[in-house]
């Protein structure tokens, strides 16, 4: 698959840009600077030689056009303006908003939920033509861009359009070891972006790198629909 990443130059972007072009994606890395997004490039190649062949950087236009799927990776305080700047390009594309809205409180992360409800919505509304699903918030970066290791995660996708969530449920499944979940309409990105909220702040108090793990249920099958 093609797939643009906004705000590939930062660990989430950068990172998941490595994983999705080291299992076979043609991925453009932007950046608001074109030279950053380059610049990103030509460093996960000299770290991971022929995986990242698939990379390419350029300017966040370029990723917003360059493929059918969209991962906006960029600060939630960023992402809505981001999303609506490049609203022409990503008419009819998914776009996967992995954006968790949070802030610090000493030891602890809080969550901030816009009038909307979540970030994931408040992009839809921003850019109503494209086909939004909420993807990948608690999935830390770290474990994204280390490619000598499999992910081990669990990944839940929320969208309002069936099609854009199958699609994104598919290119999870695709990544070794990340099994992925159909967390229903877009709506229900509230819930896993809170959470977020809450996961950062278990890996701050007990010092770890947790995930998501869900028990008593099989990830979504490739090539299967969704119940
Ligand atoms: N870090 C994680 O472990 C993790 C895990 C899951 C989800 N996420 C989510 O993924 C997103 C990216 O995380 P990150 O840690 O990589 O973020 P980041 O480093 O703060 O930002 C990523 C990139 O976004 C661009 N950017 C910064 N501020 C911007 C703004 N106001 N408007 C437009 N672009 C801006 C910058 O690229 P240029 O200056 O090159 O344009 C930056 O390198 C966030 O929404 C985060 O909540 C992160």
């Amino acid at each position: 698959m093609k797939i643009g990443v906004i705000g590939a130059t930062g660990p989430a972007g950068k990172g998941l840009a490595a994983r999705l072009a080291s299992v076979g994606h043609e991925v453009v890395a932007g950046s608001r600077d074109p030279a950053r997004g380059e610049a990103t490039v030509a460093e996960l190649r000299e770290r991971w030689g022929s995986r990242v062949d698939g990379l390419k950087g350029g300017s966040n236009a370029d990723a917003a056009a360059a493929g059918e799927l969209v991962v906006l990776a960029v600060p939630w305080d960023g992402a809505v303006d981001t999303a609506r700047a490049h609203a022409e390009a990503l008419a009819g594309k998914v776009v996967i908003a992995m954006a968790n809205g949070l802030i610090k409180e000493g030891r602890e992360f809080h969550p901030v939920i816009p009038d909307e409800g979540s970030v994931s919505v408040t992009v839809q509304v921003a850019v109503p033509d494209a086909r939004v699903v909420a993807a990948f918030q608690h999935v830390p970066a770290s474990a994204f861009g280390d490619l000598d290791h499999p992910m081990e995660s669990d990944v839940i996708a929320c969208g309002d359009d069936d099609d854009a969530r199958r699609a994104v449920l598919e290119l999870i499944a695709a990544i070794p070891n990340l099994r992925a979940f159909d967390g229903g309409s877009l709506v229900n990105a509230l819930g896993i972006e809170a959470f977020a909220a809450v996961l950062l702040s278990i890996n701050l108090r007990h010092r770890g790198k947790g995930t998501l793990r869900l028990l008593g249920v099989e990830g979504h099958t490739p090539g299967k629909e969704p119940a």
